[in-house]
């Protein structure tokens, strides 16, 4: 537990708990004044990805792809980030688009090309705390997270996409690791199309209609106290779709995470804290959707935090871990109720494919198979 939070200084002798965690107790919180503005809303580029062959022919001509699990995380192996072209990189988004995140091993890429090669993307976003204007440096936790949220109202060990408070929350995230420890400080990814598919169709319906709140707020307080960083921006609230249409694989992915979203706008307080209970069990035993990430010096993990979560798993290992990350701003989310989802998109392709046999059968059943959502065997 870090020494230096000021919540630690005020716990009741009676409880051995916090009297109160409010932001006034610590100075460092209330007399914070953020240099910067709130940010307007941007209108980024359209997305490299549109750009892309969707066969990605130029990229797996140079690059082996494997599949980690079903749902999620995809490793191109022989192939160095600093050589690819222009079209490699737009295919490689379309890749991340689809996979959610996808692995490099050994990479010789330097903080520079890592920033120009993030600049092909689009405008290099900055997090709240970051004091580079163009990267931030990424350590991993130590602190028990479980323990932590006694003293702070941020989950910070918890399954978040990047800033998702933000009116234009990052679209693409690469993070580089130049120092790690031999074993610990994995990473984790769950997959937001995989997240709304496993949902019922009754609580689909429903989600669909709803606004998530995302917050800075607890992050705000969380970091002035823990780590005494003075974030650039005052706090923002955002209300997201909390089922959001991904603008290159017109997808639905759902938009609800836990380490910033408190609750739904539409909603009643009650109401709204058991929903965002259930979706707390929901992620976190979402296994089919998700992939672990066993780092080491010179591997590079991008992804698409308009869907994918991801969260460090904290650990008490030995040494230093030190990863530089870049993000590039993404759209401000929208829903379109005209999208499918992943599994119903698998369903309409598959039936699409087997019509003309279909149609050619003389007892008229339907090629198309039973949902397997439904029918788990
Ligand atoms: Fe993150």
């Amino acid at each position: 537990m870090s020494a230096n939070l000021e919540a630690l200084k005020h716990i009741s002798e009676d409880s051995g708990f916090p009297i109160t965690i409010h932001p006034n107790f610590s100075p460092r919180i209330k007399d914070h004044v953020p240099p910067e503005p709130v940010r307007e809303q941007l209108f980024p580029d359209k997305d490299r990805a549109t750009f892309a062959d969707p066969e990605k022919k130029a990229l797996f001509a140079v690059a082996k792809a494997t599949d980690l699990t079903e749902s999620i995380g995809t490793v191109l192996e022989g192939v160095q980030l600093s050589q690819l072209t222009p079209q490699q990189l737009d295919e490689l988004a379309l890749l991340v688009n689809e996979r959610g995140v996808v692995f490099f091993r050994g990479q010789d890429l330097t903080t520079e090309q890592q920033v120009r090669l993030f600049e092909h993307y689009g405008t290099l976003d900055r997090h709240p705390a970051q004091k580079d204007v163009r990267h931030v440096v990424i350590h991993g936790s130590r602190e028990d997270h479980r323990e932590v949220l006694k003293y702070t109202p941020w989950p910070l060990g918890d399954w978040h996409a990047d800033t998702s408070f933000e009116i234009n929350p990052p679209s693409y995230s690469l993070l580089r690791m130049e120092e790690h420890p031999a074993v610990g400080g994995d990473t984790a990814w769950v997959s937001g199309y995989g997240l709304y598919d496993t949902l019922s169709a009754a609580l689909r319906r429903f989600v669909e209609g709803l606004h998530a709140v995302h917050t800075s707020r607890l992050q705000y307080d969380t970091i002035l106290d823990l780590w005494g960083v003075g974030p650039n921006r005052p706090p923002v609230d955002s209300h997201h779709p909390a089922v959001r249409t991904h603008p290159v694989t017109g997808l639905k992915a759902l938009n609800i995470n836990t380490g910033f979203v408190t609750g739904f706008a539409e909603l009643k307080k009650h109401e709204s804290d058991k929903l965002l209970d259930f979706f707390a069990y929901h992620i976190h035993s979402a296994d089919d959707h998700s992939v672990r990430w066993k780092w080491e010096v010179g591997s590079v993990a991008m992804w698409d935090n308009r869907c994918v979560l991801h969260r460090v798993i904290p650990g008490g290992y030995e040494g230093p871990r030190r990863g530089i990350r870049t993000t590039v701003f993404g759209e401000k989310p929208y829903y379109d109720p005209n999208s499918e989802s992943r599994a119903e998109r698998q369903r309409r392709l598959k039936a699409e494919a087997a019509a003309p046999a279909a149609n050619g059968e003389a007892n008229g059943h339907s090629a198309v198979k039973e949902d397997p959502i439904s029918a788990p065997a």
